[in-house]
């Protein structure tokens, strides 16, 4: 696999940003977009705009097809059993948002238990708090080990005859860690309990496959893997769409409407209200091919390769703290620098064009756990270098200096 050529790929890195060759390190906040699905954003707006599934004309029914097209393509992308179990939703935060919404309207009620890790992004925490404030429902965390990590043990800990569904990341956005989440599925379903996966980290790095995981819904950023921005997918097992009552109510998503009453359309068009984000998903299909050129296993490895390499010139570097030392570990570097705040260390980076991402990274809780109020991250896409990490370990260095004045 040639990165160059890859890299060639993403118009970005044609352009200086602020006089400096740009060094992106942020791909776990937003991956760039290959000139591929910027320039099928554009011919469709150009050449083939339509609203989809409503009217009779060539136009509409091209884009349809198109539109469900990439439905089918993602379908493939992450091995679901079939086309409607894929709900486009506008970003993995709305997808999470849905399950929460319609899962907690039909199943839960007062003192029921929801089961959270503590390494969650605010988009798998904020929407069940709702459910705490509205249903008075209980919200429990298994606890991470001094790696960073959740143990398939530390689940178990926290399962009850009270829970009611288990909610967690595949992949952590600040530790790396990878969760055993095949096992942890196999123990919830062991004693009854649905299982909801944030993969907004995998699904940009690892192998997709729903139905060899068997969870009950997956949430996808396609933001992340190289796709449009307003973009998400929310995989979930036909028989949960078929029981959760609609998230949204209007155009699109009904079958017949009464003054007296209404019935549902069908799957997947039950969860799909309103006008969608047409021209991103139709381009998510050629975010999908990008992903299938490359080639999951070229993929892994090299980002697998990069993460070594990065993890080892970091720790060589005196006083930078790598955050977590998790097992398994995805595309994803925090860490900390003794007496320079994360936004400084980020600032700094900034003005050698450096683009690292520093704060919470929306996983508050996590840090407090930490004892931290922030981190700096670096995280991986495919597009990076053995170079890229060189210069955020020398952009460290100057930073290092400046601060020693
Ligand atoms: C682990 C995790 N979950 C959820 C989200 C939210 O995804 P989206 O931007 O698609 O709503 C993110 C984005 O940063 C994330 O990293």
């Amino acid at each position: 696999m040639n990165i160059d050529n890859i890299k060639k790929e993403f118009p970005i890195f044609d352009s200086k940003i602020q006089n400096n060759d740009l060094v992106y390190l942020d791909s776990a906040n937003s991956s760039q977009k290959p000139l591929v699905v910027i320039n099928r954003i554009y011919d469709f707006y150009t050449k083939e705009f339509s609203n989809v599934g409503r009217s009779v004309h060539y136009l509409s029914v091209a884009a349809t097809n198109l539109y469900e097209n990439t439905r089918s393509s993602v379908k493939t992308y992450i091995n679901a059993k079939d086309k409607n179990e894929i709900v486009f939703t506008k970003g993995a935060t709305e997808a999470i948002n849905l399950v929460a919404n319609t899962f907690g309207q039909k199943f839960l009620k007062k003192d029921d238990e929801v089961l959270l890790t503590e390494l969650e992004h605010h988009s798998n925490y904020v929407p069940w708090h709702y459910l705490r404030k509205s249903k008075g429902i209980k919200i429990k965390f298994a606890e991470i080990d001094e790696h960073g990590d959740i143990s398939l043990e530390s689940v178990e800990k926290q399962i009850t005859k009270k829970t009611k569904i288990i909610a967690l990341t595949h992949l952590s956005n600040v530790t790396g860690a990878i969760l055993p989440i095949k096992e942890i599925i196999e123990l919830a379903h062991s004693k009854g309990i649905p299982v909801l996966v944030d993969g907004c980290q995998s699904a940009p790095h690892m192998k997709m496959d729903m139905q060899d995981l068997d969870c009950d819904f997956y949430a996808i950023s396609c933001h992340k893997m190289y796709g449009p921005t307003g973009l998400g997918v929310l995989y979930a097992k036909k028989k949960w769409l078929e029981d959760l009552p609609p998230y949204q109510g209007g155009g699109g998503m009904i079958s017949d409407v009464k003054k007296n009453d209404i019935t549902y359309g069908e799957l997947p068009n039950k969860f799909e209200a309103g006008t969608m984000a047409t021209a991103q998903v139709i381009a998510f299909d050629e975010s999908i091919k990008f992903l299938n050129r490359v080639g999951v296993d070229n993929l892994i490895e090299h980002e697998n390769d990069l993460l070594q390499y990065g993890e080892e010139i970091l720790r060589k570097n005196n006083s930078v703290k790598l955050i977590g030392n998790p097992k398994k570990k995805g595309a994803v570097l925090s860490f900390t620098i003794d007496g320079i705040h994360p936004h400084d260390i980020a600032t700094i980076l900034d003005e050698d064009g450096v683009a690292i991402r520093a704060g919470h990274h929306c996983c508050q809780i996590l840090h407090d756990k930490l004892g931290l109020t922030a981190s700096a991250r670096a995280s991986l896409g495919i597009y990076n270098t053995k170079d890229d990490l060189d210069k955020l370990n020398e952009s460290i260095n100057n930073c290092k200096k400046i601060f020693s004045r």
